[in-house]
């Protein structure tokens, strides 16, 4: 009887033991497997090459002169009467268009990044804005790579700076900063990102002078990083910000509860701001109870239900953009 007893918790442990592991295996399949290798692309025109026809999957969309198959989108070497130079000689081209465009110095780096970075910039003509964000997913190239392919852009017919794409000027450098806060953020769109702030968050918060002022400004936010702002969007009551705290204010003359942000406090009345921007002025005689809720933040706690994963992703790329040099360049152009 005993050694059976000892066999059954045995089997048990063994069921147990099994089934962690296979739950273990399970997780590791989901999230992706093991942990893949760092990236080793070097920043020349041979590791970009292996970009452009690999991980980048340009060429799902590109053909460069013969090579590929793809027809929908822009022929990226000397192609037809339509592209009579390959993309190295005519990014010198869009360069100077650009130039004019913009009353801003583009060089032939300064293109290709951009057009990279942030496509909707300049569309070729003939052409819709559906250039794949290379550096969101399901692609999530990194700014390394990046680097690659536009050293081998640049390599087909053009003047090729290896020097100058590993510090490029103000511009490109802009651009690099947005891709870098992009993979910082886990691969996102900021351009999209910035139009979801703009439907879902600016009636509150403002960056770089536009939107809302019940919430804090997050025109340096990106500085908090991915973790903080996340956890501020997903779980708005955990850390509430200084200054931002929720009040709860029960009147004696009709028993209402003004629940907000106190943005006035004098001997004579207290100032509710809700959240939806409304204020409610209450003369201290008729408060039968006031207090803080620290379990509370005025900001809402089901914003994500309103945002698709991949827009989530979007605005915490832009957030993460965020470092103060948006509002700063706007100051010195003004
Ligand atoms: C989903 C399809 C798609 C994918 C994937 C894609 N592109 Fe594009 N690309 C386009 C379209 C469409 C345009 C034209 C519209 C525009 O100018 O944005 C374009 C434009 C360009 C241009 C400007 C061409 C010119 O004549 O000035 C460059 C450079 C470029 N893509 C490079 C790349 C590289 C490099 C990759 C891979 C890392 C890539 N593209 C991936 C669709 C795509
Ligand atoms: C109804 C107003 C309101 C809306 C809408 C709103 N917020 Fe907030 N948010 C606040 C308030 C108030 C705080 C400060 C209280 C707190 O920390 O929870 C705050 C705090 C934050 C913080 C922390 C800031 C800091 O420096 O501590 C971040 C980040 C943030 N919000 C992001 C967002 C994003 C992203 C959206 C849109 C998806 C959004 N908020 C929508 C009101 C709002």
């Amino acid at each position: 009887m005993r050694s059976n007893a000892i066999v059954r918790v045995f089997v048990f442990l063994l069921v147990v033991l099994g089934t962690y592991m296979w739950i273990g295996q399970a997780i590791t399949a989901m999230t992706g497997g093991e942990r893949k290798a760092a990236s080793v692309v070097e920043v020349t025109p041979e590791g970009g090459e292996a970009i452009f026809w690999g991980k980048g999957r340009c060429f799902t969309c590109h053909s460069l002169g013969g090579e590929g198959s793809a027809v929908r989108c822009p022929n990226l070497g000397q192609f037809g009467e339509k592209f009579p130079l390959p993309i190295g000689a005519r990014a010198e081209q869009r360069a100077k268009e650009r130039s004019e465009e913009t009353g801003t110095h583009y060089s032939s780096t300064d293109y290709l990044v951009e057009s990279l970075a942030k496509p909707d910039a300049y569309l070729v003509e003939g052409y819709k804005n559906e250039m794949a964000i290379v550096y969101a997913p399901p692609i999530s190239l990194n700014l390394k790579e990046i680097k690659a392919v536009i050293a081998y852009l640049q390599s087909q017919g053009g003047d090729l700076d290896l020097d100058n794409i590993e510090n490029p000027g103000e511009l490109a450098q802009s651009y690099y900063a947005r891709i870098a806060a992009a993979s910082a953020a886990g691969g996102g769109d900021p351009g999209n990102g910035e139009e979801m702030f703009a439907d879902t968050c600016s009636d509150c918060h403002s960056i770089a002078g536009d939107g809302g002022d019940i919430g804090p400004d997050l025109s340096r936010i990106g500085e908090k990083g991915l973790k903080f702002i996340s956890q501020s969007i997903l779980r708005p009551a955990r850390k509430i910000s200084d200054g931002y705290e929720t009040w709860v204010v029960v009147t004696k003359s009709d028993e209402r509860k003004h629940v907000g942000l106190k943005s006035g406090d004098t001997p004579a009345e207290v100032q509710i701001t809700k959240a939806t921007g409304e204020v409610a002025v209450i003369p201290r005689d008729d408060i039968r109870e006031i207090k803080q809720d620290e379990g509370a933040s005025v900001m809402p706690n089901d914003l994500t239900e309103m945002l698709t994963v991949k827009d989530f992703q979007d605005v915490l790329a832009y957030l993460m953009m965020q470092k103060g040099d948006e509002a700063s360049a706007k100051e010195a152009a003004q």
